[in-house]
């Protein structure tokens, strides 16, 4: 047990290596890419469409898995991980997010009075709203984060754990509106437009086909490894 243990860390450790290179690379050119009145703004654009993007990938994979019919356990390393990296990002965006704006008041950003001397109302009310869906969604991931762990697993039992992790498809809905909101008000240009749809859409598409094709008849089921604990670690599992 102890030895398997051993030799299986340096994968996940490695998996981890690799998802935080390609993140700083795809960061670098999501960086290049953003518009924006600063280096701060520019960061917190990048760092929103890499959570976007890590958010999809999370989300891709239990449609990937039933479209290759293969069973779907409860956790896995891989998941876990890339949600791990998603709220990180999402949370580093919302604090920097928080700052762009309005001389960094973030109370502002909740209220529309004393809002952008000029902006036409509806811009104002979009901008607010957008604000309140993006704070329930850092919330919601902020949730998820902490649950994201052995412990709160067992503690929670694996049905109810999973029920609260499916949290996540309201998430999505949230950053749509958030995001497409923002693409609106700032009218970006059409390259980060592509790439926050092409997520969106990728993700949408996937969990359809699964759906579908789990309407057809019975799936191989979870995998799980106690009565509690589902939890699969290791490579060979999504
Ligand atoms: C209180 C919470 C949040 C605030 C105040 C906030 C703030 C902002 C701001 C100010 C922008 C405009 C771009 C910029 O100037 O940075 C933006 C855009 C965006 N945010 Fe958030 N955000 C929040 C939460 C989130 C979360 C949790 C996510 C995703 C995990 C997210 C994803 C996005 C996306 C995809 C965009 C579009 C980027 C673009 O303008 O092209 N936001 N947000």
């Amino acid at each position: 047990m102890e030895a398997g243990r051993r030799r299986r860390r340096p994968s996940r450790a490695k998996r981890n290596l690799t998802t935080g290179i390609a993140v700083a690379i795809s960061g670098g050119i999501l960086y290049g890419l953003a518009p924006g009145s600063g280096p701060l703004e520019r960061f917190s654009i990048a760092a929103a469409h890499l959570a976007v993007l890590l958010f999809a990938f999370t989300l891709a994979i239990g449609p990937v898995r039933t479209l290759r019919r293969e069973p779907s356990p409860v956790s896995t390393d891989r998941r876990r991980d890339l949600g791990i990296w998603t709220a990180i990002l999402g949370l580093v965006h919302t604090i920097a997010g928080l700052e762009v704006h309005l001389g960094g008041e973030f109370r502002r950003y909740f209220t529309i009075e004393g809002l952008f001397a000029g902006a036409p109302q509806p811009a104002k009310i979009l901008f607010v709203a957008s604000n309140y869906i993006g704070a329930v969604a850092a919330v919601l991931l902020l949730i998820l984060l902490g649950l994201s762990n052995d412990l709160s697993l067992a503690k929670l039992g694996r049905d109810r754990w999973k029920r609260a992790q499916r949290t996540a498809y309201l998430i999505l809905p949230m950053l749509i509106a958030h995001g497409a909101i923002y693409q609106l008000l700032e009218r970006r240009a059409a390259g980060l437009v592509v790439i926050f749809a092409a997520a969106i859409l990728s993700v949408l598409g996937l969990q359809l086909a699964g759906a579908r094709l789990r309407s057809r008849g019975p799936m191989p089921g979870p995998v799980a490894d106690g009565p509690q604990i589902a939890h699969v670690r290791g490579d060979a599992t999504g």
